[in-house]
């Protein structure tokens, strides 16, 4: 808002047609010729053009403002991600690592390795849009080109959401209050209803239930990393989705998978969990700091996964067993 007020009435009119939409609405006209900046324009209103159209200046100015941030979203919206390229760098003795990967819309791709070995990294690379200014060195492409500044720099227009290994809330809100916060920031329509949403899904992922009105600071690292999970699930718009080890919190992570993994979505996943990164259409090996081999899983290896899952459910049912205060026999 503040740099567009001092730019002409001419001028916003043609970039932003839609702005005078919004006038309109108020039953106010503008003249597309009109050479006065925006904030004059609005000081210059009378005061009974105002008390005519039913609103006082300071309303006005809200209401402009929140108007042209909901005009934005929606119209960077419909930038549609395709497909993002990876472009390799240097492993951690500098050594290059060779590989362009490509991946399309509805993949989902596991990253594994050794702790240290660079799985964060690989995450990082992609969240910032390295081009070549991280340790890595490695670049990212957005649908095969150099992705615009703006998408970097924002926090409002990411295309990425992620879902990192450590969080902390330091804010003094209530778990509603926080989701609702987020919410609104949407711009969504029926806010109340998918708050309420994002709670009850919260809580199937976490064990022991938190409520509406548990501050946010009192949520355990499990329960944290759920409303997070179902946060990013029902609120975000972002078309790059990536997962920071899910298996970590003690949290159900077939459900907060089946949450986040969306047609539409582009979904990396770094992971130390041999179901999880079996469920990916491709696994990155990273080691010493650098992409090593890409692994397209295979329909063998998926054959396999029935075994896997019967085993964890085993271990599943022993570590129920055991929060619960059961000796084992
Ligand atoms: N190619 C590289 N060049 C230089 N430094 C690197 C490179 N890759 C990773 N690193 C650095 O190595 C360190 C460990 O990497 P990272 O945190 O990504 O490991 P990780 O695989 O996520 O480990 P964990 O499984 O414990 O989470 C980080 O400081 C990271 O910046
Ligand atoms: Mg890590």
């Amino acid at each position: 808002m503040s740099t567009i007020l001092k730019e002409p009435i001419s001028k916003i009119i043609i970039e932003k047609p839609y702005l005078s939409d919004f006038f309109e609405s108020y039953g106010i006209t503008v003249d597309k010729n009109d050479e006065r900046d925006l904030d004059t324009f609005f000081n210059e209103l009378s005061e009974d053009l105002l008390e005519d159209v039913g609103t006082t200046l300071s309303d006005l100015k809200k209401a402009f403002n929140e108007y042209l941030s909901a005009m934005e979203e929606v119209l960077e919206n419909d930038f549609q991600v395709e497909e993002i390229t990876i472009i390799g760098g240097f492993n951690k003795s500098n050594e290059p690592e060779n590989f362009e990967l490509t991946i399309k819309k509805g993949d989902v791709v596991c990253i594994v390795g050794p702790t240290g070995s660079g799985k964060s990294r690989l995450l990082a690379d992609i969240e910032w849009m390295a081009q070549g200014d991280t340790p890595t060195k490695r670049k990212v492409l957005i649908n095969g080109e150099k992705p615009k500044k703006e998408w970097r720099f924002s926090t409002e227009h990411k295309l990425v959401a992620q879902l990192s290994q450590n969080m902390n809330f330091v804010m003094d809100l209530t778990v509603e209050e926080f989701v609702t916060l987020h919410a609104e920031s949407r711009f969504i329509q029926d806010v109340d209803e998918k708050v309420n949403r994002i709670i009850e899904e919260a809580n199937k992922l976490a064990g022991e239930q938190f409520t509406k009105d548990t501050p946010v600071t009192a949520l355990s690292g499990g329960q944290s990393r759920s409303l997070m999970i179902a946060d990013t699930a029902f609120l975000s718009k972002s078309p790059i989705i990536l997962i920071d080890e899910i298996e970590n919190a003690g949290i159900d992570r077939k459900k907060a998978l089946e949450l986040l993994v969306k047609e539409e979505k582009i979904v990396l996943m770094a992971t130390h969990d041999p179901i999880l990164a079996l469920m990916g259409d491709k696994r990155l090996i990273i080691k010493n700091g650098g992409v090593a081999k890409i692994i397209e899983s295979s329909e063998e290896e998926k054959a396999i996964l029935p075994e896997l899952e019967a085993l964890d459910n085993k271990l599943l049912e022993l570590r129920n067993r055991l929060r619960n205060g059961e000796v084992l026999k």
